[in-house]
This record gives C-alpha cells, sequence and structure tokens, in this order.
C-alpha cells in the first residue's frame, strides 16, 4: 500500500496540474469491519479531496477520528436514511462494502437473502443523487449483487454499463500471494488474472499466464486454484464466527479504486480485473481484465488462451454463474 500511495502520489503530483479539485469518494457501509480501514486507505489516497463516510450508524465517530490523519481529504460522517443523499451528492465513485457477512457453513449466496435488499436500497439512492458515478460493489454475493445493481440503475433511467463494477480485486490479490509464495517469487513483481465471478468455483485464476512464468505440476496448479477460490472460506473459519475478510478486503478495496480514480484522473492503461456486463462468455456479468478510462469501462479483455484445466473450470462455473446473475435480475424486477 505504501508503494501504491507513492504511485498514487507521483501520478497525482504531474496530474493536478491542470486539474481545479480531487475527487468525491462515498463508503457505504462505512462502520463496518470493512468499510472503517477502507475509509482509511481512501483517506490517504492523494486524488480524494472528499470522503464521504456513510453507515446507518455509527459513522460520526468513525469520520471524527479518519478525519485526524493528516492528508487532504475532508471527511464526513452520514448516519441513517435522512443523510444518504447527502452522503452520496455528486459522488465520483461509491465503495459500496454494506452488508452482512459470512460465518463458518455459509456460502455468499446465503447472504442473498439480507444483502439483495440492501444492496438494491443504495443503488437507488446512487440512481438519484449520483448517477455518474462509478460504483464499486463489494457487498455479497457479487454475482447477485452487481446484476440487482444494474436492473435497479435500468429501472431509473440512468444505467452505464461502463460504470458499475464487481469488486474481485481480492481475489487477484489472493491469487498473487499463493502463487509468489508457492514459487518463491518477490509477491510485488508477479501478476495472476483472475476471471468468472466471484463465489467458489466461479472464481477461476489463469496461472497459464501469471507472469512470471513457472512450470508447475498438476497437483500445484490444483492446489493453487483451490486455495484462491476457498481463500474467503479460509477466513472466515480461522475468524469462527467472527465475519469474514475485512483488512485484506479493504486494502484490495483501496486498490481498486484507486485504479477507478487514476483512470478518472486521465492515466493510461489502468488495467484490473473486475465483474462488468460482458459478452466475452455466454454469461451476461462476467470478470476479466478491463482498461478503465475516464468513463469507466474503455476495454474488455479477452479470456487469452487458456489450459484444458482452466476451460473445464470455465465451463464448469457457468451454470452456477448463470444462475447467481438470474436470481438478481429476478430480484430487482420483482421489487
Ligand atoms: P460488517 O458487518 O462488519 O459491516 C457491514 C456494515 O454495513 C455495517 O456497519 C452495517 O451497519 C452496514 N450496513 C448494513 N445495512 C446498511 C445500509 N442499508 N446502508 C449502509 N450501511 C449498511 O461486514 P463486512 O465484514 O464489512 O462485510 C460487508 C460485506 O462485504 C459482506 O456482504 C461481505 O460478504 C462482503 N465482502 C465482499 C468481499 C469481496 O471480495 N467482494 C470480501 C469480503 C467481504
Ligand atoms: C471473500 O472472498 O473473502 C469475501 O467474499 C467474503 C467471504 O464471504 O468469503
Amino acid at each position: 500500500m505504501a508503494a501504491l500511495l507513492r504511485a498514487s502520489s507521483r501520478t497525482v503530483s504531474k496530474a493536478l496540474g491542470d486539474q481545479t479539485r480531487g475527487y468525491k469518494v462515498a463508503v457505504l457501509g462505512a462502520a463496518g469491519g470493512i468499510g472503517q480501514p477502507c475509509g482509511l486507505l481512501m483517506k490517504m489516497n492523494p486524488l480524494v479531496t472528499e470522503l464521504s463516510l456513510y453507515d446507518i450508524a455509527g459513522t460520526p465517530g468513525v469520520a471524527a477520528d479518519v478525519s485526524h490523519v493528516n492528508t487532504g481529504a475532508q471527511v464526513k460522517g452520514y448516519a441513517g436514511d435522512a443523510e444518504l443523499g447527502a452522503a452520496l451528492k455528486d459522488a465520483d465513485v461509491v465503495i459500496i462494502p454494506a452488508g452482512v457477512p459470512r460465518k463458518p457453513g455459509m456460502t455468499r449466496d446465503d447472504l442473498f437473502k439480507i444483502n439483495a435488499g440492501i444492496v438494491a436500497g443504495l443503488t437507488e439512492a446512487c440512481a438519484a443523487h449520483c448517477p455518474k458515478a462509478m460504483i464499486n460493489m463489494i457487498s455479497n454475493p457479487v454475482n447477485s449483487t452487481v446484476p440487482i445493481a444494474a436492473e435497479i440503475l435500468k429501472k431509473k433511467g440512468v444505467y452505464d454499463p461502463k460504470k458499475l463494477f464487481g469488486v474481485t480485486t481480492l481475489d487477484v490479490v489472493r491469487a498473487k500471494t499463493f502463487y509468489a509464495e508457492k514459487n518463491g517469487l518477490e509477491t510485488a513483481k508477479v501478476d495472476v488474472p483472475v476471471v468468472g465471478g466471484h463465489a467458489g468455483i466461479t472464481i477461476l485464476p489463469l496461472l497459464s499466464q501469471a507472469t512470471p512464468a513457472v512450470a508447475m505440476t498438476d497437483d500445484v496448479i490444483d492446489a493453487l486454484t483451490k486455495r484462491t477460490q476457498d481463500g474467503g472460506t479460509e477466513v472466515v473459519a480461522a475468524k469462527a464466527g467472527k465475519g469474514s475478510a475485512t483488512l485484506s478486503m479493504a486494502y484490495a478495496g483501496a486498490l481498486f479504486a484507486d485504479a477507478c480514480l487514476r483512470a478518472k484522473n486521465g492515466e493510461a492503461n489502468v488495467v484490473e480485473c473486475t465483474y462488468v456486463e460482458s459478452t466475452v462468455t455466454e454469461a451476461p456479468f462476467f470478470a476479466t481484465k478491463v482498461t478503465l478510462g475516464k468513463e469507466g469501462v474503455e476495454k474488455i479483455h479477452g479470456l487469452g488462451e487458456l489450459s484444458a484445466y482452466e476451460q473445464k473450470g470455465l465451463d464448469a462455473m457457468m451454470p452456477e454463474l448463470k444462475d447467481s446473475i438470474n436470481k438478481g435480475v429476478e430480484f430487482a424486477k420483482s421489487m
């Protein structure tokens, strides 16, 4: 993160010369396990001039705390429905980690019942108060919450598929860490694309495209793939009832939001894996590498050449991924 901030600062000092202001970032669910550290990391991002921390309760305290960090962003806490509009007004990027996390034994889909309604309500507010914002959806199940948000934005007549993202950065962060550890590589120099969705077998690391390339046995590839797919469950089990990944997710969420901000700010070649409306496969939403630009998605990259193992993984995920997407679409349509 320190390197990220240094690099970001360099980009910003070059870019801010012809810019009158930075960006407004809103975090919804800002008093939660992800929201608090994510808010802190966004306060440290030099592209952020206004940081809006919203939750149903608890945000005045979080905002007072974060506001003492000696960086430029002005921080304000907003609590409860009545303040949601002000929290979102003219936001450039909205990060959404609002909703309940898993407990051991649960799937991400088990969160649908509670989180679908939360995400729908918050997206409706985005449509009303910041219709041009880039929305970074973290709330699970991402495979369904992104389609829900898309349908809500469509209903409100403001859907821009270039600006709605399911945040799958944590899968990439994990894949890079595990690949580097296994092969004795320097973690910061490793890249591993992760495609598909964000749940179990829908998470597909493309280890055949990892760089630097390393020859691995089938068993090692299988183990690394499964560990990436089960990374969330590994943390849920270790936390033993106290929630799911929060710190690594805040880091991943801040990385992805930083990528959106840098792209908005005119930086070229900003490429991230993210879950977007896509025609790369038969699934209407799919995560691949995406080039981000000032207006959001600039180019959705293809899958590249897959190994036989990866092709099998891709085929296997499709029914689940499409079901999760349909479930989200149907929920939003029935509202
Ligand atoms: P948490 O319970 O610690 O925090 C969630 C926060 O959301 C709470 O502060 C709660 O008050 C708030 N909230 C609830 N309803 C809200 C509403 N209507 N408006 C605003 N805020 C509201 O949970 P957490 O650990 O921070 O996880 C949040 C979500 O992120 C979960 O759904 C979890 O599964 C998901 N998650 C996703 C990823 C990913 O890779 N995309 C990774 C980790 C966690
Ligand atoms: C993760 O991948 O850590 C999150 O999706 C949270 C979870 O429930 O596993």
